[in-house]
């Protein structure tokens, strides 16, 4: 990943955005509902990205994060609630959500007989890329995740860090306007993974929404302008990155507060705690 990323954008097709007036959210999230039998998996999410953002979600294993990824771009259903992304509404034109959107999932699996490029032609393919600007893009992108020597190699000759970065090139082939990754940054190498935030706030400083998933909070932190923590399917804090971790340590306190286990109820028939607690206990 150390082309210059200017130049690789500029080939790839990618406008810049500068100093012009704050456009439309560039993604709405309004009341997502989404429910797998008994478990709720989103209850009732909302949430914005403008332009330019990069939105950073943190959540606990099983909050939500990957749900509501994938209710965004146009992969799954929800149960309540709406969202656009990109300008086309997620429940009622998802064909067109998954053209606008680029969708890193956390798990792929990839073709192990096809080679990197074979695999990123595909893509562009599908996103109906005229020719040269599909093999432009595919020479661009491999050289953008360093990836370059690996071009005509069977996929399954890949490490797990080379295929995590392949299909980062693959969410970028069309060139969106909507970054949903599901955390990209897995599997990656210390470097791979400095140079991906670097390639994440380059993306954001062209106008890019970039909606990102990780559990490396710190390093969520560092490339985020906003932040929404996910827990038990309900976005229990959201908004400006230096807002709203401005009093604490850093997002993993701030996690760590929000998020705690609730306290075990007493056992029924026990008293709820000692005579000092009395006075809160009759207040139940
Ligand atoms: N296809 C499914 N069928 C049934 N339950 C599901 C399904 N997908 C997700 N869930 C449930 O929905 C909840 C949220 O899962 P999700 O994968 O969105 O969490 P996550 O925040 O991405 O977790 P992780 O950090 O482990 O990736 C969990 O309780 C999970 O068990
Ligand atoms: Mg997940």
């Amino acid at each position: 990943m150390s082309v210059s990323l200017g130049t690789v954008a500029a080939q790839v097709g990618v406008t810049e955005v500068g100093g012009e007036a704050a456009p439309e959210a560039a993604l709405r999230a309004e009341g997502l509902v989404k429910r797998f039998g008994a478990a709720v998996a989103l209850a009732g999410v909302s949430f914005e990205v403008a332009p330019g953002e990069v939105f950073g979600l943190a959540g606990a294993n099983g909050a939500g994060k990957t749900t509501l990824l994938k209710v965004l771009a146009g992969l799954c259903r929800p149960d309540q609630g709406w969202a656009e992304v990109a300008g086309a509404d997620v429940t009622t034109e998802p064909g067109r959500v998954r053209q606008l959107v680029g969708y890193m999932p956390d798990r792929f699996g990839v073709y192990d007989s096809m080679t990197a490029a074979e695999y990123l032609s595909f893509y562009a393919s599908c996103y109906r890329l005229p020719r040269p600007r599909a093999q432009r893009a595919v020479t661009d992108l491999l050289a953008l995740m360093g990836i370059s020597a690996k071009r005509d190699e069977p996929l399954n000759a890949l490490s797990q860090g080379m295929k995590q970065r392949l299909c980062l090139a693959r969410a970028l082939v069309h060139d969106p306007e909507v970054l949903l990754l599901d955390e990209p940054a897995a599997g990656l190498d210390p470097r791979a993974r400095a140079e991906l935030r670097e390639l994440i706030a380059a993306l954001g400083e062209m106008g890019k929404a970039v909606v990102i998933s990780s559990q490396i909070l710190a390093e969520l932190a560092e490339v985020s302008t906003s932040i929404g923590i996910l827990h038990e399917g309900a976005m229990v804090a959201y908004g400006n990155a230096e807002q709203l971790l401005a009093g604490s340590e850093g997002l993993e306190e701030l996690f760590l507060s929000l998020t705690e286990p609730e306290e075990q109820e007493a056992p029924i028939g026990e008293p709820a705690g000692t005579g000092e607690d009395e006075e809160g206990a009759a207040t139940k």
